[in-house]
């Protein structure tokens, strides 16, 4: 088996601490794989520092800076191949990714929603909007949710889930605090699965399968 590497998607203003966990994970062997490019769209959003700073290239890829969303697909593309990257993780990137990269990439492009999909997602429906949703429906569980990306917000074959409990009280500060904890191990876990090849879509459901 061949380390993975990993190019992680960040957008904006993007803090980086789910590029983080992937960082830490694939340094003590959680993860056999690298980190090899970060992707921002914006540069000096504290994920790109972050990246610099442990030693990784980050690119700032910012879609305003072309004509079309296919000249900007063939810009994240080409860095992929360039990197040669196997695994896409968006972590923060709060975009719809063009068609062209999900093409590319089908069934190697992962997100992480701070919410159990299909529950407080869709446009629209990212960080503390989604906690806050979720306190004000009164529901009593959250978690977050590692899937892969299809054409559509949130929508693509869920990977794994981590749920948490709603406190009484919880502000979405807190909900949040409590659900990223759980992204931060959520993240690293689907990737290993995939390094180990062990993901397998099934239309909808995506098969774990056993260790070897
Ligand atoms: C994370 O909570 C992630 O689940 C969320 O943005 C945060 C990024 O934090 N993503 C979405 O809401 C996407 N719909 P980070 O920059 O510290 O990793």
């Amino acid at each position: 088996m061949k380390p993975v590497n990993i190019a992680v998607l960040v957008s904006g203003h993007g803090r980086g601490s789910n590029l983080q966990a992937i960082i830490d994970a694939t340094r003590d062997g959680r993860v056999e794989g690298r980190v090899a490019l970060v992707i921002g769209t914006r540069d000096g959003a504290p994920a790109m520092d972050r990246a610099r700073s442990n030693g990784i290239p980050a690119a700032e890829v910012a879609p305003k800076a072309f004509s079309s969303d296919t000249e900007y697909a063939a810009r994240i593309v080409n860095l992929l191949h360039e990197y040669n990257a196997d695994l896409v993780c968006l972590a923060g990137y709060m975009r719809i990714l063009p068609s062209k990269v999900i093409d590319a990439y089908r069934w190697r492009v992962m997100n992480i929603h701070p919410g159990l999909i299909p529950l407080f997602c869709g446009k629209g429906m990212y960080g503390e909007h989604v906690h806050q949703a979720a306190i004000d429906y009164g529901v009593k569980v959250s978690g977050c949710t590692v899937h892969f990306v299809d054409e559509h917000y949130d929508s693509g074959p869920i990977i794994l889930q981590k749920v948490v409990s709603v406190e009484e009280g919880d502000t979405a500060g807190d909900l949040a605090a409590r659900v990223l904890a759980e992204e931060h191990k959520a993240y690293p876990e689907a990737i290993q699965l995939f390094a180990e090849g062990r993901l397998k879509v099934d239309g909808r459901i995506v098969h774990i399968l056993p260790k070897p």
